[in-house]
């Protein structure tokens, strides 16, 4: 791919462009941000990484400046403001709304066939932002959410079973906030239905922890985490690009899927040069579809909110 541009060079942006360099997914990685000097710091400093890293991509950092950006094939948003303790990522709707908007209005502009990947919080309903905003396909217009809380999810489970993160396999469906549905009956290790391995008290405070991962580490951090969420979206660029044709768990556009329409939520879909080529649409029991249901609900709370500020 020519060009990849990540919007905000904030903690999570920064580490998405530096994964991105290291995997030599593009031949120009360009970081925007609106702070002055930040972006073309940061993306110096990752530059000087490249003979010590061995890889090739330019990265350029610019000051709001969107023909930098122009002709990206995919362009990942992560501006916006993080969560802080005690506030919910709902909390953060009011502005991040309006900068999500207004940046994938300049994105467009330069980059008409970008595939958009949303990162900015509340993630459900600025990917559904950034849609309504880009008037683009569907496919092309997705949110990072899902990668991430199953990364998590799969920790957990290697660290109680002291085993590799990588054996893990797991699914995660629902909004990303603290309703949302890890799926037990869809999770294995190396095979082995994860509920033979686990015991059911054990794997209901797995995924419990899951559920408020996030805020597990603004507790910590006093505020939101950067280096798994960078590397998640980073993985998504890596799925599009390479036309891998993954199964992640992406928030991605419900037409009637899950029983939801015009909604944003996260599903598992196939990932490649396309974007969202197919969701795919598991057989819940009666328990995930009515906890997927309860998750869509405070989804669509979210989008009450954005609808009365009437800005799309
Ligand atoms: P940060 O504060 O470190 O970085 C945000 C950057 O956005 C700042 O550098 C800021 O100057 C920039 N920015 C603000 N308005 C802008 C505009 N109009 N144009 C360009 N740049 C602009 O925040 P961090 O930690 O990087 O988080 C970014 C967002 O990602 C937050 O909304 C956070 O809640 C969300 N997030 C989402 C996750 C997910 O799983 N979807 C995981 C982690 C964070
Ligand atoms: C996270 O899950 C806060 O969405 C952010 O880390």
């Amino acid at each position: 791919m020519d060009k990849i541009t990540v919007v905000g060079a904030g903690n999570v942006g920064a580490t998405c462009a530096d994964v991105i360099a290291r995997k030599d997914l593009a031949k120009e990685v360009v970081l925007l941000d609106i702070k002055p000097g930040v972006s073309e710091g940061k993306a110096l400093d990752i530059w000087q990484t490249a003979p010590l890293e061995g890889f090739n991509n330019r990265i350029k950092g610019v000051t709001n400046d969107y023909s930098a950006t122009a002709g990206s094939g995919v362009v990942v948003i992560t501006s916006g403001l993080p969560r802080k303790p005690g506030m919910s990522r709902d909390d953060l709707i009011k502005v991040n709304a309006g900068i999500v908007k207004s940046v994938t209005e300049q994105v467009i502009a330069s980059s008409p066939d970008a595939i958009i990947i949303v990162v900015s919080n509340p993630l459900d309903v600025m990917t559904y932002t950034a849609y309504k905003t880009a008037k683009t396909k569907s496919n092309k217009v997705f949110g990072m959410a899902g990668v991430l809380d199953t990364a998590r999810y799969k920790v957990f489970i290697a660290d109680e079973l002291g085993v590799s993160p990588n054996d893990v396999q797991a699914l995660l469906l629902g909004g990303h906030g603290d309703s949302m549905v890890p799926l037990p009956r869809y999770t294995s290790v190396s095979g082995i239905p994860v509920t033979e391995l686990v015991a059911e008290d054990k794997l209901a405070a797995i995924i419990e922890r899951t559920k408020k991962g996030g805020g597990e580490l603004v507790n910590l951090m006093g505020t939101s985490a950067w280096y798994a969420p960078g590397t998640s979206a980073a993985l998504m660029v890596e799925a599009i690009v390479r036309d891998q044709k993954k199964i992640v768990p992406v928030c991605a556009y419900l037409n009637g899927e899950y029983g939801q329409k015009d909604i944003y939520l996260g599903v598992p879909v196939v990932l490649g040069k396309n974007g969202v080529e197919k969701v795919i649409e598991l057989k819940l029991n009666n328990e995930e579809k009515a906890l997927l249901d309860t998750s869509a609900d405070s989804v669509k709370k979210v989008m009450a909110v954005l609808d009365e500020m009437n800005i799309l």
